[in-house]
């Protein structure tokens, strides 16, 4: 038997970083979408394929031994077939480009789980996200569990440490240009940098963690009024921000002032040292600002929040 899913990738749109000392964070799913396909088989093999490799092993393998990026599928597996007299063929697809805070890992994880486990049996998206997230684990320990979440459930989220998730009703129509730097970041080691900061500048982190605090009120706000013109405004207000905590660089800032030109708003999504920045757009100026980036020979594409989540074929 075959069973197929899709998950989005994500963007965080504010709050990346403050969010580790407490503040909110918003969050989207994308329209861009991994696929899983996952296929029982007589032969007891676990065996993976993606753009990004291949892996093929007997099960109950220690999972600490595995070292490859496709880990997660793995333990998936590994953890389905437990008592099942089969093996299971994965195969992945990928419109995420890899790496740069995009979430294609959660994607992966959320499209994994689903696939595999709905080979043996119906299983509730609450019971693929808990899955996802185990699977999540096998790579980055300390997951706040936050991209899962919003590759399952889709749409816009908001995310506070403490208090966990709360999707958020509106249904804003932007269009957000994402330009990647081609860096590799280590989210860790950024995480890492901006703590020395704030031990450097306890009075000054704790103003910018409260700014930060109202400038989420305030997003939260003018997303039910789907004012994209006033959310750039906050885009840039964040960005500045993030400049100040030191996670930006001279390749980010240009990539940002390119974003400036035309959209309503630009900034640095996810850990920054490199990976991507988004530009806020809508039907008026998301061709310009693709045009811009790509003049200047960045890989660049447009996206818009996806509603849907998991889907399962
Ligand atoms: O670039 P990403 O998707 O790994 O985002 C990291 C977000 C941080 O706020 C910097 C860290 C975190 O755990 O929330």
């Amino acid at each position: 038997m075959k069973s197929k899913a899709s998950a989005p990738g994500k963007v965080i749109l504010f709050g990346e970083h403050f969010v580790v000392y407490g503040v909110k964070a918003i969050l989207c799913a994308i329209d861009k979408r991994i696929t899983v396909i996952a296929e029982d088989t007589s032969e007891r093999k676990i065996s993976i394929k993606s753009n990004i490799g291949e892996l093929e092993l007997e099960p109950n393998k220690p999972i600490s031994e595995i070292n490859s990026p496709l880990k997660p599928f793995y333990y998936l597996a590994n953890k389905v077939i437990q008592n099942k007299n089969s093996g299971i063929k994965i195969s992945v697809e990928s419109e995420i480009p890899l790496g740069v805070g995009l979430g294609s890992s959660s994607a992966c994880c959320v499209a994994g789980a689903a696939a595999i486990s709905k080979l043996f049996g119906n299983v509730s998206k609450d019971e693929i996200l808990k899955l996802a997230i185990e699977a999540e684990k096998t790579i980055f320990q300390n997951t706040s569990g936050a991209d899962c979440t919003v590759c399952t459930f889709g749409g816009l989220m908001e995310y506070d440490k403490r208090k966990g998730f709360t999707k958020i009703g509106s249904e804003p129509n932007f269009h957000l240009v994402i330009a990647n730097s081609n860096v590799e970041h280590s989210t860790e080691s950024v995480v890492k940098e901006v703590s020395k900061f704030k031990e450097r500048n306890e009075k000054e982190f704790s103003k910018l963690c409260e700014d930060e605090s109202l400038l989420i009120e305030n997003v939260l706000e003018l997303l039910k009024e789907n004012n994209i013109t006033e959310l750039g405004q906050k885009i840039i207000q964040n960005q500045e921000y993030l400049e100040t905590i030191g996670v930006s660089n001279d390749k980010l800032r240009k990539m940002i002032q390119i974003g400036y030109e035309t959209s309503f708003g630009a900034k640095i999504t996810g850990a920054g040292g490199g990976g991507c920045i988004f530009a806020l757009t809508d039907e008026s100026n998301v061709e310009n600002t693709i045009r811009e980036f790509k003049n200047k020979n960045y890989e660049c594409f447009s996206v818009k929040i996806d509603f849907k989540g998991l889907d399962t074929f």
